[in-house]
């Protein structure tokens, strides 16, 4: 796959390229791991479905309630955007997927408590926080979209109820979003140390993800045998 655009030594020319190509082994990683192949595969029982989830909604809880507060940040401006927010279509998935009273019966795993309390010290680092912003919702604006279809299959999913994490109706055209996302992270103009910075912040994302798919992995080890 293409890492972008790069010059003719193959430094990156732009940030947002740099930041995918020193990342994506990271991607890789996560898109490797066993939970998400028998995600991919459609193999990925509906409950161990449900409780990914689950999860997602306390790192979004973090995600988004540190992105209010940053709203206002010049950085951190860039890329806050309430029409990306997921936690409301997170919690009409749940009602869908779990049945009402979910609310009482899901708990964060420890790794994403780590991932959600790493999250909430972004609030004192705009820069590390457009790290976690990028890793999540530009990810659920490229891969995620291949998930909700093999989700639908999976699950007989015929309309968007137990799938709205991967509505985005309110950003228009995706591939034009995610542009006009890279162009505003690359205006910021970062100097080189902030972009070391939010490409540092960006790989632990990754793997604070990739955590939490391990720990998914462990406790549906019984349903996910091929
Ligand atoms: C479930 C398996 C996954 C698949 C099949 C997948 C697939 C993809 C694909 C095809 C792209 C490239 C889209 C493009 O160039 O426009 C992409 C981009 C991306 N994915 Fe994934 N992905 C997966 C999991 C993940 C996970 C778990 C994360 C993070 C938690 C993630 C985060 C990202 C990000 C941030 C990008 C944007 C890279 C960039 O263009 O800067 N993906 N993914």
């Amino acid at each position: 796959m293409s890492t972008g655009s790069a010059s003719s030594d193959d430094t990156p020319a732009t940030f947002s390229a740099r930041l995918k190509a020193a990342t994506w082994d990271a991607h890789g990683e996560a898109e490797q791991q066993g939970f998400t192949r028998a995600l991919l595969d459609g193999r990925l029982p509906r409950d161990a479905y449900a409780a990914m989830v689950a999860q997602h909604y306390f790192a979004y809880a973090a995600l988004e309630e540190v992105g209010r507060a940053l709203a206002g940040h010049p950085v951190a401006a860039a890329v806050v955007d309430p029409a990306l927010f997921r936690l409301p279509a997170l919690e009409r998935d749940l009602d869908t997927l779990s049945g009402p009273g979910w609310r009482d019966r899901i708990s964060p795993s420890r790794p994403t408590r780590t991932y959600a309390a790493r999250i909430e010290q972004m609030a004192d680092d705009p820069a590390g926080y457009v790290a976690h912003h990028y890793t999540r919702y530009i990810g659920d604006l490229s891969g995620g979209q291949f998930i909700r279809r093999v989700a639908a299959r999976a699950y007989g999913l015929t309309d968007t109820a137990g799938l709205e994490f991967y509505v985005f109706d309110q950003v228009g055209s995706l591939p034009r979003f995610k542009e006009g996302y890279r162009a505003r992270i690359d205006s910021l103009g970062l100097d080189e140390a902030a972009q070391r910075r939010v490409v540092r912040e960006t790989r632990l994302a990754y793997q604070l993800n990739t955590e939490v798919l391990a720990d998914l992995e462990r406790t549906h080890e019984a349903g996910l045998a091929a």
